[in-house]
């Protein structure tokens, strides 16, 4: 259990935040609106997050951050019109050709959560090769969740305790976390959401149980390397108690 002092937020230390969240999860939103406040097409907003994607992941990766799960398209998203989910799907594969040897360099071992089956072909078939080629790095897990919705995973998961036979009284709370896609994983200390809404959007409902939650109105092409600093700080100043009181904390 780490709880500690905040660093001064208002000075630009080089050193990375004292306490870094070891799982941090972020609901990469408002691409759409930046691009709009800058009399641009949405299509350049999405653009302008992918940069801005590199520039977090080799944050976390200075900061020691050991896991990113990233929310690049819901299972919702298919409800956009097709013009701008054919743009979201061909903009992961550019980002995967494009990427993919620097993130290995880096030491990025790339996985997806969510559904794969309504992705093009080709597109799943770059995912697995992201997913191969980095299977044995350690610096840092990148989940990307594509065509992901948290109620779909629990439909999934349900789905396959049963058909795997499993007797109702062995199905725990445990077991259930271990078919889900982040079962081999620790629940996310902190969940980012910008752009200003106050809402999970289906995202790791099950593994945000006792997540901190950080809000902020930036647009994500926006939330930059001291944005991302300023959350783990905020991060910082919580108590978790996970159902205990403070004393039960600080002895503990
Ligand atoms: C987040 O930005 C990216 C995806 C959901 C894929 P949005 O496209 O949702 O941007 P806004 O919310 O319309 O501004
Ligand atoms: C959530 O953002 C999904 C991703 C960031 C990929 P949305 O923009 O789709 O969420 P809603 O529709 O505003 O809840
Ligand atoms: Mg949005």
């Amino acid at each position: 259990m780490m709880i500690g002092t905040a660093p001064d937020v208002t000075e630009a230390a080089p050193t990375p935040p004292q306490y870094v969240p070891k799982h941090i999860a972020i609901i990469m939103d408002g691409n759409g609106r930046w691009a709009k406040a800058r009399g641009l097409p949405r299509a350049e907003g999405h653009r302008q997050g992918t940069e801005n994607l590199r520039r977090i992941i080799r944050a976390c990766v200075e900061f020691g951050v050991e896991i990113l799960t990233i929310y690049a398209f819901s299972t919702e998203n298919w409800k956009r019109p097709p013009l701008e989910v054919r743009l979201l799907m061909s903009i992961l594969e550019t980002v995967i050709q494009r990427e993919l040897r620097e993130l290995n360099d880096n030491g990025v071992q790339i996985r997806h959560i969510g559904r794969l089956d309504h992705v093009p072909a080709r597109l799943q078939k770059e995912i697995a090769r992201a997913c191969e080629f980095t299977r044995n790095n350690n610096r840092l897990i990148l989940n990307v969740a594509f065509n992901y919705g948290g109620r779909d995973e629990i439909v999934h998961a349900v789905r396959r305790i049963i058909a795997e036979g499993i007797p109702a009284e062995q199905v725990s709370e445990d077991l259930i976390n271990s078919y889900m896609y982040t079962g081999d994983l620790p629940d996310p200390d902190l969940i980012i959401r910008t752009s200003g809404e106050l809402r999970v959007s289906n995202f790791l409902i099950w593994q945000g149980a006792y997540s901190e939650y950080y809000f902020t109105p930036t647009y994500w092409p926006d939330f930059d390397k001291d944005q991302l600093r300023k959350a783990i700080d905020e991060y910082n100043r919580r108590t978790r108690r996970f159902g205990m009181t403070d004393e039960q904390m600080q002895s503990g």
